[in-house]
């Protein structure tokens, strides 16, 4: 059996690394590594396969950024030659980026089976262009591996068939649990002269929070206002916002905050271990932070992830700075919810897909 698996923005290499490790437990898959493009730099895509020992891509489309409808479309474009080229019988896609929805659209359209893993997350918000691209992707799916009992329920709502619908648990863990020791032993925080539990960790990077100024200025104000010392590995899409709005000398002339580089797999999950709180508003640290036992203030409105507000760490401030000081101040007191043992969580997940993908492809 062939298989695509399709990676192509940051927070899908770590999710497909389990999976092809799994992989080479059977003999019968042929399991090729196809990336889009969509990120590129070293930071954001060639260290992350370094990291998670993945092997170079088989083929890489190149495709980088874009407007949405460029970005999708160019993905499309390339990926329909190699899909009819090399004619795979299954191809995986992991998340909610649009190199996820580009190869899906276009497998399905050749009549290729689609595999979603993370299926049936939902935030209810359309205007994040991940939610637009999860809908669909699971729409065009065959079999949809899902994370967490919410992502069931989910699907049932909108007519899934349950039977194409299979609760596995997040490769996401798996990955954590394969590397936490490697993460544990390279105290990152310590190149960036702060110490164990005594600074906050900050990434922003959602288009609603970075792309206007006001919203931003917001941010950066809250970030000032902390009382610790703040880490915040800046993506390319914040620092050129922090560049255009005349923000970034702002922040690097404060003492407290230290603009970082966005960093690799490893030392990104050494820096939220060792974090004292986290704020962000990434869809991935909010788990990782919930599986670590880190409070994790989240800059969103929604999550798509409630359990991680119920049992996690995880409790939502948008773009509230008055809150997030208070919770902030609530953490440094000690009054802080603990993470509880989330269900599904066994570093097991990647096996059981692949179990279940060669007992419904045989
Ligand atoms: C994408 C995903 C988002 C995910 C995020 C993780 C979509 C719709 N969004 O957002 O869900 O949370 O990745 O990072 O798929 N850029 C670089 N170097 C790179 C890649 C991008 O400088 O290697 C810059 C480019 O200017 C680009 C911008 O970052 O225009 C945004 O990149 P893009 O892939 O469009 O979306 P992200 O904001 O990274």
């Amino acid at each position: 059996m062939r298989i695509h698996s399709i990676v192509g923005a940051r927070p899908n290499f770590m999710k497909i690394a389990p999976i092809h490790k799994a992989c080479l437990a059977y003999p019968a898959i042929e399991n090729r590594i196809v990336h889009t493009g969509q990120h590129y730099d070293d930071r954001m895509s060639g260290v992350f396969f370094k990291d998670l020992n993945l092997p170079e891509p088989d083929i890489y489309l190149g495709v980088g950024s874009g407007g949405h409808g460029a970005q999708t479309g160019a993905m499309m474009i390339a990926y329909e030659k190699i899909a009819l080229e090399e004619k795979p019988d299954l191809v995986l896609v992991v998340g909610d980026v649009n190199s996820t929805l580009a190869a899906a659209l276009v497998a399905v359209k050749l009549h290729i089976p689609v595999a979603h893993v993370e299926a049936g997350l939902r935030s209810f918000d359309r205007s994040m262009p991940e939610e637009i691209n999860r809908e669909l992707t699971d729409r065009i799916s065959s079999v949809l591996f899902v994370t967490e009992e919410v992502g069931m329920t989910n699907l049932g709502r909108e007519g899934v068939e349950m039977e194409r619908c299979h609760l596995v648990g997040d490769v996401m863990y798996d990955t954590l649990r394969n590397f936490i020791g490697r993460a544990e032993a390279v105290h990152a925080h310590a190149g960036f002269g702060v110490g164990k539990k005594e600074y906050a960790l900050v990434t922003l990077h959602r288009p609603a929070n970075v792309d206007r100024r006001k919203e931003l200025t917001r941010f950066i104000d809250l970030f000032e206002r902390l009382p610790l010392d703040v880490l915040f590995p800046v993506h390319p899409r914040t620092r050129q916002r922090l560049a255009e709005f005349g923000l970034l000398s702002r922040i690097e002339t404060n003492t407290r905050i230290r603009l970082i580089e966005p960093q690799g797999y490893i030392d990104f999950l050494s820096l939220v271990n060792d974090a004292r709180l986290v704020l962000c508003d990434s869809g991935g640290t909010q788990s990782e932070c919930s599986w670590l036992n880190v409070p994790c203030l989240m800059l969103r409105e929604t999550t798509e992830r409630p359990m991680l507000i119920t049992s996690g760490t995880v409790e939502l401030v948008g773009n509230d700075g008055e809150l997030a000081l208070r919770r902030v101040a609530d953490v440094l007191a000690g009054r802080y919810k603990q993470s509880a043992a989330l269900p599904f969580c066994d570093g097991r997940a990647a096996e059981r897909i692949v179990g279940i993908l060669t007992d419904t492809f045989r």
